[in-house]
């Protein structure tokens, strides 16, 4: 049975790409009966952007919705908040003494969070180190991540290696990363790709009236509604062909493509196709944002079962370093 780990940021409310390019994948991927499956929100890594504790509480709340909403099985595998178990911080602390300071200066994410940001935090440094206490805390075998997390996923290696070599003892399990290719990059309104840093996502669990909105603000070009379209290059077609059946899609390309269908159409299309298709998953995610004690239940359930995992290993470690357990 692998252990397969893996975090989501808390940074608002799950959009229509964080749903179709990790929730859906990642809730498939528990269902495997060969897998056991630890997915928590990283609520602490939230803070080396975000200062605002409403946010990032409220934001971890909706990602468990989302989760939950999508199917994510808890019974069978685990579900978290990082900063229930906040022995990860002092196992932080233990990892850093064991990182190399070029390391984490030749990081391409702080690099690039560096050059952004106009708050260049230590905890923006020492993110890997933080992410690897996440996955070695739990001996995790897999981590399913997209490709920008794979230098992380190898500075994780290292610094288990590094552990593993002073303490002279095979403590730390080196984790492999299983790294998504993202076949799938759901376009944004404005047809880049879909991204809360853009401004472009459409928020599928909002009422009907502000998804109606989002939906038609979908940029399109000014082709009259007779004239035939190109679907290819029509934004709200490549977002519906992601969510609708091979019938459906033809459907709409042929007529786009006949001219007398307007994009006005294609959105009022999309916009009930989306209603439809996540009603249950709608309904399910406001009547546990509605009721957070059963996202408190479930989380702290789940905080439980982790900490039976994460701390014999930190207390191993401790041990092992001469302090007391
Ligand atoms: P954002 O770009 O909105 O900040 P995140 O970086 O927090 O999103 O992404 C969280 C997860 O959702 C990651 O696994 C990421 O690969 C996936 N994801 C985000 N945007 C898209 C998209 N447009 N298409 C497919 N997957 C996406
Ligand atoms: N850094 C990851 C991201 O931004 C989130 C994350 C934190 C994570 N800890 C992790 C992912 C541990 C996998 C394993 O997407």
């Amino acid at each position: 049975m692998a252990r397969i780990l893996t975090g989501v940021q808390a940074t608002g409310v799950p959009h229509l790409g964080n749903i179709l390019g990790a929730i859906v994948p990642g809730v498939q991927l528990s269902q495997n009966q060969d897998n056991e499956a630890l997915f928590f929100i990283a609520d602490l890594h939230s803070l080396t952007s975000k200062k605002d504790a409403d946010f990032i509480r409220e934001s971890s709340y909706a990602v468990a919705a989302a989760w939950l909403a999508f199917g994510f099985n808890t019974d069978k595998n685990i579900f978290y908040r990082q900063s229930d178990i906040p022995e990860v911080t002092e196992m932080t602390w233990y990892l850093n003494c064991f990182t190399p300071y070029p390391m984490l200066g030749n990081a391409h994410s702080f690099k690039d969070k560096s050059d952004r940001l106009s708050d260049v935090n230590a905890g923006l440094f020492t993110y890997p180190v933080l992410m690897a206490c996440d996955i070695l805390m739990y001996d995790a075998d897999i981590v399913p991540v997209g490709k920008d997390q794979r230098q992380h996923l190898e500075m994780t290696r290292d610094i288990a290696s590094a552990v593993n070599h002073n303490l002279n003892e095979e403590l730390l399990k080196l984790p492999e990363a299983k790294i998504d290719n993202r076949v799938m990059t759901v376009p944004g309104t404005d047809g880049q790709k879909m991204s809360k840093s853009y401004g472009n996502t459409i928020n599928i669990f909002q009422s009907d009236k502000a998804l109606k909105k989002e939906v038609m603000g979908i940029l399109t070009d000014s082709t009259p509604l007779e004239e035939p379209k190109d679907p290819e290059t029509c934004v709200v077609y490549n977002i519906y062909k992601l969510l609708a059946t091979e019938e459906q899609t033809k459907a709409m390309a042929d007529q786009l493509r006949a001219g007398g269908y307007g994009y006005g159409h294609a959105k009022k299309d999309l916009l009930n196709l989306i209603l439809d298709k996540y009603k249950d998953e709608r309904e399910r995610f406001n009547h546990f944002m509605e009721n957070r004690e059963i996202l408190d239940k479930e989380l702290e359930a789940g905080a439980e079962k982790a900490r039976a995992i994460g701390l014999p290993i930190l207390k191993k470690l401790r041990s092992k370093l001469g302090y007391r357990v």
